[in-house]
């Protein structure tokens, strides 16, 4: 049978488990999160979450976002099932399920987009049009921030990363679709994205962000 890229989420029960646990430990991420906040406005009515899981980054930026309607997507019940405990009686919430490896359902637009740790399972001819998808949907001036597990330039670096996280290299995910940084930012900017940049970076965790131009 064809394996579909990150199939693993959503029926390998141990290993959402294993990843939910460690989630908050990974060296450095949280040093990225930060400056993923810093870039997503305080004033953001309305973000997007591709591949939420747990909806940890919706968590994070509702923080200092009161006034923030977070919508999470995710192909993971066993992923959505957290979200929804994380999220129970919170009507600023409102979780997706859906395979991003399929064009985006109706939404509605928003003001900031974002993801962590997700859009590198899929190929990476979907990734190129998530990120124009995401383009569409943005309101002017929205942002987009990706941060994500990108592809080291060479192997050595990528058993590095490895140690530094302190994963086995076995364990690594066999759903993960690597991709430089150089590429993925060439992409935003052909879509039409402005200020873009990687915002932070350490070893194979990256922050991408673009803005989409304001209104004329
Ligand atoms: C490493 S986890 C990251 C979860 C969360 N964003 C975080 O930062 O903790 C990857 C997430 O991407 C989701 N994912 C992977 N492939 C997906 C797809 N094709 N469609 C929707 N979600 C996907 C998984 O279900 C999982 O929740």
């Amino acid at each position: 049978m064809e394996h579909m890229p990150g199939e693993e989420w959503t029926t390998d029960e141990q290993r959402v488990r294993r990843y939910l646990k460690r989630a908050g430990e990974f060296a450095h991420r949280a040093e990225g999160e930060s400056v993923l906040l810093e870039h997503v406005p305080r004033d953001a009515r309305r973000v997007l979450d591709l591949g939420t899981g747990d909806g940890r980054l919706l968590a994070l930026l509702q923080v200092d976002r009161q006034e923030m309607h977070g919508v999470g997507v995710d192909f993971s019940e066993l992923m959505l099932a957290a979200a929804r405990k994380r999220f129970a009686g919170e009507e600023r919430v409102e979780l997706v399920r859906h395979d991003l490896g399929k064009s985006l359902p109706v939404l509605g637009r928003f003001d900031a987009v974002v993801s962590s740790f997700a859009i590198h399972h899929l190929e990476h001819e979907r990734k190129q049009s998530l990120y124009a998808e995401v383009f569409e949907l943005l309101e002017p001036g929205g942002v987009f921030a990706n941060f994500e597990h990108v592809a080291s330039p060479s192997h050595r670096l990528h058993l590095a990363f490895f140690a530094a996280i302190e994963e086995p290299i076995e364990n690594e995910d066999p759903s993960d679709r690597l991709l430089d940084v150089e590429t993925q930012l060439d992409w935003l900017r052909t879509i039409g994205f402005e200020d873009v940049d990687c915002y932070w970076k350490w070893l194979e965790m990256a922050l991408l962000i673009g803005v989409k131009p304001p209104a004329l």
